[in-house]
């Protein structure tokens, strides 16, 4: 019953994304409307002991490194306990967090000591108006100071993603660049996918990857890493100049990498997801609070992951765009 878990395309499953809180502390409008969006009931998000608990299990199946988001990861007040609790896991995991990184800094060196080994940070404008704009929230001093909080504490290396969009910060893929060659951060674009609360995503509006990498030969030399060093990593890499720095493309939408997934979700509610993109969940709250044991929990993983589909469907004609939105599955 132990064994690693296999879809029913052969995909191996050793990655785990849990989303530890959907509040958020900023309104990005690729992700929720300026008023947010009702929160989850505090008595449906899974406690400390419970979220480690799960962890254990997923461990036993082979999960091998355990991703943290949100909404906000930092918005959980006892972060530093779920990371400790996961770091005592054996084996134990590697564990990363994405975040937007406001608040990161008073807590880098805190996580950094409780087990955590690195961050990405959504950084998607340096400009102040751009990030009111897009944000919803007067942060960006906040946001550059919580990255160099993670880069001074060690949570390296420190990642940070970028979702272009036409017309509020396409202009600035160049600078981000710059910035992010300049201190030595990994830095990723991303295309925007239909995961917004809003239901407003626009293929045609979209920034495509294809088009990202033009806008950066305006300006830099870029080459392409051999597929093989990819992996599952959702990004694409290129050499920036030469290298040894490196830029990314994630093209979720106009390239998907969908056939190398290692990825299965767990929500702050305690679903299972085994897409970004699935319309059904997998509920192990409801089975771990009526007492099932971990061999129980443990087929609920195995169950979801063999209902898994190839792919995302958002190239197909009738895709539906997932009623969960992205602020409660975690990205
Ligand atoms: P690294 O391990 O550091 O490369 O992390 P990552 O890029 O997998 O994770 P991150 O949380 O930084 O996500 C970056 C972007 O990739 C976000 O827009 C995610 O929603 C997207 N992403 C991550 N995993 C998947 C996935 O399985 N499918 C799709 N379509 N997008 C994903
Ligand atoms: N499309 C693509 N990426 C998104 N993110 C949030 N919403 C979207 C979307 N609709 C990114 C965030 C964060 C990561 C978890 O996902 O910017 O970096
Ligand atoms: Fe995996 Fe779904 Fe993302 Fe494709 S869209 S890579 S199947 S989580």
């Amino acid at each position: 019953p132990r064994g690693p878990l296999v879809d029913s395309f052969g995909r191996v499953h050793r990655d785990l994304r849990i989303s530890v809180t959907d509040r958020c502390s900023l309104r990005c409008t690729y992700c929720m409307p300026e008023a947010g969006v009702p929160w989850l009931p505090r008595d449906t998000m899974l406690t400390t002991p419970e979220l480690v608990r799960l962890a254990r299990v997923a461990v036993s199946l082979g999960i091998e490194e355990i991703r943290l988001t949100g909404g906000e990861p930092l918005l959980r007040r006892d972060l530093v306990e779920v990371v400790a609790g996961l770091a005592a896991l054996d084996p134990a995991p590697e564990i990363s967090m994405t975040t937007n990184g406001v608040g990161l800094a008073r807590v880098a060196a805190a996580l950094r000591e409780a087990g955590m080994t690195r961050v990405n940070v959504s950084l998607d404008t340096l400009r102040r108006d751009v990030f009111l704009d897009l944000a919803k929230r007067d942060r960006l001093s906040d946001t550059l100071e919580g990255i160099r909080g993670a880069a001074e504490a060690g949570l390296t290396p420190v990642k940070l993603n970028t979702v272009l969009m036409r017309g509020v910060n396409d202009v600035e893929a160049v600078d981000l660049l710059a910035f992010a060659l300049e201190h030595g951060y990994e830095l990723r674009f991303i295309e925007q996918m239909p995961l917004d609360a809003q239901h407003q995503w626009d293929r045609s509006r979209m920034v495509t990857g294809e088009e990202i990498l033009e806008r950066l030969r305006a300006a830099y030399r870029l080459t392409a890493l051999p597929d093989e060093s990819r992996g599952s990593a959702p990004a694409e890499l290129f050499l920036v100049d030469g290298g040894p720095a490196t830029v990314g493309v994630i093209a979720s939408v106009t390239l998907p990498f969908c056939g190398t997934c290692d990825r299965v979700r767990l929500t702050a509610d305690g679903q299972i997801r085994n897409c970004l993109f699935a319309t059904g969940e997998t509920d192990l709250r409801e089975a771990l609070r009526s007492g099932a044991s971990d061999d129980e929990l443990a087929a609920l993983f195995r169950l979801s992951i063999g209902a898994k589909l190839p792919g995302h469907g958002i190239n197909e004609p009738g895709f539906l765009q997932p009623p969960r939105p992205m602020s409660r599955i975690g990205g």
